[in-house]
């Protein structure tokens, strides 16, 4: 079947290897703290699905931490720094985080500001980039938390994560990094000699929804959210998603030992997309890096000028069958329709903001599918271009 989805950074399909690894025990269905033999298997099956992800990030299998997803990692790394501090002290602190992160940090960031805390957000450039010395400008004596995504969901634009972590040492400043659009398709690396924790998410990178974890390195003190039976180290309680780590611990395996070929097939693919556009005429402005050593190929924020990108993403699933986002599927539950925190933190003109689209893919989509999706750009624009011109007679 050729796949019209084209909104991979949201979610991705689970792989064949994930779906089978999760079938294998499925009739596995003891406690994996019980002290019974049934549940050893599942005790294994843990400790080595922490080594397949650990992989993916380059540190130790004991410093994973298994959790729900991306959201809960983000702010069990928030909560470990923030959390511990004495009630009241807050305001003696100081974070530093970028325009363009997540809501699951900005959140959180937010509601420790409520309490007290001193927060700078750093903007990006007008291609999505933040700039290092703009950040490492910002820290002052009190700084003791930065967070930097890997790679932005809504772009696709490359962080400097690992300048910063090299910047880093010795400051005895915890780094954050959201990895949930890197980890399992980037190669993300860990530093053992700073305070340094990463987040990152299964159901991105071909695992099941509702499992992920976070990595924390040698220095950092993990403070739980959730308090309970204990597991995980007593660092997350509650008991294991035995299924999910199951699942997760394939797509790693298969990340892992694939990383370089996917990402070479998402670039051709991206340079196909946009030959195809322009072989057929279709207007458009990318949002983004310039520089594809900063640009995550796999990501096109892209603007049609003229168009409502809503009326384009519902005549695209519509009429062809195609989905794509619009800026960034996490913030779609908001009750009123906001403009993209992003794209503004970039001063993209209005005009392109609302003519927005995310289209994003994976190692799994179909050639044919670009040229259909190619092609429904090119009817969809033209025609709401029409439209928009024969109501301005
Ligand atoms: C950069 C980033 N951080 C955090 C999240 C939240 O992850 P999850 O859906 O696993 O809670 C997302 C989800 O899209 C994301 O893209």
């Amino acid at each position: 079947m050729t796949m019209l989805y084209f909104d991979f950074n949201a979610t991705t399909p689970m792989s064949h290897k994930s779906k089978m690894a999760i079938q294998d025990v499925l009739d596995q269905f003891a406690n994996p703290s019980s002290r019974y033999r049934l549940s050893n298997h599942l005790i294994t099956l843990i400790h080595q699905a922490k080594e397949s992800v650990s992989q993916l990030v380059g540190g130790l299998p004991e410093r994973i931490i298994f959790t729900s997803g991306g959201t809960e990692s983000n702010n069990l790394a928030l909560h470990s720094v923030f959390g511990q501090l004495p009630a009241g002290q807050l305001s003696r602190y100081h974070a530093i985080c970028s325009a363009i992160e997540h809501s699951s940090i900005l959140e959180p960031l937010r509601w420790y500001q409520k309490q007290g805390l001193k927060l700078t957000i750093i903007e990006p450039s007008k291609t999505g980039r933040i700039d290092l010395d703009t950040l490492c400008n910002a820290i002052t004596p009190q700084t003791c938390f930065i967070a930097l995504m890997a790679i932005n969901n809504e772009t696709g634009v490359i962080q400097p994560y690992d300048e910063l972590a090299y910047r880093l040492k010795g400051k005895g400043i915890h780094l954050h990094c959201d990895a949930i659009q890197a980890v399992g398709k980037w190669p993300i690396r860990c530093f053992d000699d700073i305070p340094l924790t990463i987040s990152f998410s299964g159901h991105k990178f071909y695992a099941p929804k509702g499992v992920g974890g976070l990595y924390y390195s040698q220095q950092v003190k993990i403070y739980p959210l959730l308090h309970g039976g204990g597991q995980e180290q007593g660092l997350r309680s509650g008991t294991e998603n035995t299924l999910g780590i199951a699942g997760l611990a394939a797509a790693a395996e298969e990340a892992n030992e694939k990383l370089i070929q996917r990402f070479d097939y998402c670039r051709e693919m991206r340079v196909y997309l946009l030959t195809q556009l322009d072989k057929l005429g279709v207007n458009y402005h990318l949002n983004g890096e310039t520089n594809p050593e900063y640009q995550a190929p796999w990501t096109l924020n892209i603007s049609f000028p003229g168009i409502r990108a809503e009326a384009l993403a519902s005549r695209l699933d519509l009429c062809h069958g195609i989905s794509v986002s619009l800026g960034s599927a996490c913030s779609n539950n908001s009750q009123t329709p906001q403009r993209s925190h992003v794209l503004l933190a970039m001063q993209s003109p209005h005009s392109y903001i609302d003519s927005a689209l995310r289209i994003s893919f994976g190692h799994v989509t179909e050639w044919k599918a670009i040229n259909v999706l190619a092609n429904a750009l090119q009817q969809e624009t033209q025609h709401l271009l029409s439209i928009s011109g024969e109501q301005k007679i």
